[in-house]
């Protein structure tokens, strides 16, 4: 037992902190991964946040991105797939909430792959924070 896993240990345990997990699945915040499809090595997976419960969608609280990350089956690294900005929240000149337009915080990510593995989301939201969902994919 190194120096190294010592490390390794302590980071775990800080991102543990820092990123909330799918052990809040019934929040409102956790990205929820949906696999669309899956035809000749071409994914197309769905990523969404507040599909059982609506996070609000405000200038003042909202969902800022979402990013989809790939860890092959066998490989010590995630791949990154993806990431979508969500960028109006009703902002305009009238002030906040005024402007009509809020972008909604789903995102379709399409990828090849000849392997199966780990995918794992993101989302961020301006008040709490990053949150984090993973699913497996089969082929
Ligand atoms: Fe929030």
């Amino acid at each position: 037992m190194g120096f190294l896993y010592l490390l390794v240990r302590i980071s775990k345990v800080i991102l543990m902190e820092i990123f909330k997990t799918e052990d809040w699945k019934k929040e409102k915040h956790v990205p929820v991964i949906e696999i669309l499809e899956k035809k000749e090595n071409l994914v197309t997976v769905k990523v969404s946040v507040g599909k059982e419960i609506k996070h609000p969608n405000t200038t003042e609280h909202h969902i800022r991105f979402i990013e989809l990350y790939f860890l092959p089956e066998g490989e010590g690294f995630p791949l990154d797939i993806g990431r979508a900005e969500f960028n109006s929240h009703g902002e305009s000149t009238r002030g906040p909430n005024t402007s009509t337009v809020f972008t909604e915080p789903v995102s379709v990510f399409s990828f090849r792959t000849e392997k199966k593995g780990k995918l794992i989301a993101f989302s961020y939201c301006n008040i709490h924070g990053l949150w984090r969902s993973e699913e497996e994919l089969t082929l």
